[in-house]
């Protein structure tokens, strides 16, 4: 069972590294839940659900009377009291979609008070977090985020099996994957990957290899117009991709490995 964190800059594959890797579990029989953690979330979207399902989604942090029947507070207050831990063990059955064996809960935004501010939906969604982490021995987690460690904090950091770090290649992406290792181990979390996306060549690895950070990296998705084409017709990457589900089955299978070795 893994728990498995995407990061990286904006636009670099996270979103289809997550799909990619959702679908393979799903096929595998396993059980899966993707969250959705970015901002502008469209996980949905990459894992080809259909647009009936889509519709119908709604991130957790606008569900107003859901927040409130949790945390006894109105959300968009910070004053007053409200629950420290809302009860949240069942949302992941009542509140995600399903489609193709794959449960998908997307969060949504929090909007933010001053620094530090602590109000009854961000509370909830991080309750959220650490249960989906920490407490679902049975489920294979995978977060897809953005380019941070937004909603990890220390107390989940060590429940993180692998934090990937998606980049292409180019000097911003890896850029932005040195100042997420810095964050990632400000928090504690201890094992963290990177994953080049987008790779044309071998020229393209080894300036991955030479310019990146110094982190193992679990494998090489090549550029795919394949991956361009899904995007364009709304249809599954891993549908669309045979080569990246093929190279994301090796990466799934070097996660597998990684986390059986480090559990015996
Ligand atoms: N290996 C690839 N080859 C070609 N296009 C890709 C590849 N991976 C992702 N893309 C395309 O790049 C865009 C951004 O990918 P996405 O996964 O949404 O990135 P992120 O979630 O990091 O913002 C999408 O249009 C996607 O189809
Ligand atoms: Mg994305």
């Amino acid at each position: 069972m893994s728990k498995i964190a995407v990061t990286g800059k904006g636009g670099v594959g996270k979103t289809t590294v997550t799909s990619l890797l959702a679908h393979i579990y799903a096929r595998q029989e396993r059980k899966v839940i993707v969250i959705d953690a970015d901002p502008s979330p469209n996980l949905a979207w990459a894992l080809g659900f259909p647009a009936e399902l889509v519709a119908e989604i709604t991130p957790i942090a606008e569900m107003g009377e859901l927040i409130e029947e949790r945390t006894g507070a109105k959300p968009g207050g910070s004053g007053g009291w409200f629950k420290i831990n809302p009860m949240v063990e069942d949302i992941p059955e009542r509140f995600s979609a399903q489609y193709q064996g794959i449960r998908l809960l997307q969060l949504g935004t929090v909007k933010k008070g001053g620094a530090g501010c602590i109000c009854p939906e961000s509370v909830l969604l991080k309750t959220l977090v650490t249960h989906l982490l920490l407490d679902r021995s049975s489920d294979e987690v995978i977060m897809d985020m953005e380019a941070g460690v937004e909603h990890l904090g220390r107390a989940t950091a060590q429940a993180v099996d692998a934090f990937l770090i998606v980049v292409e290649p180019g000097r911003r992406s890896l850029q932005t994957a040195e100042l997420i290792q810095r964050l990632a181990r400000d928090i504690g979390i201890p094992r963290l990957y990177l994953v080049p996306n987008n790779v044309r060549d071998a020229r393209d690895q080894q300036f991955i290899q030479e310019h990146g950070p110094d982190l193992p990296i679990l494998g090489f998705l090549s550029h795919s117009p394949d991956a361009i084409e899904a995007d364009m017709q709304g249809i599954s990457v891993f549908e669309k991709a045979p080569q990246l589900v093929k190279e994301a089955q090796l990466i799934a299978a070097e996660l597998d490995r990684l986390s059986a070795a480090s559990s015996s």
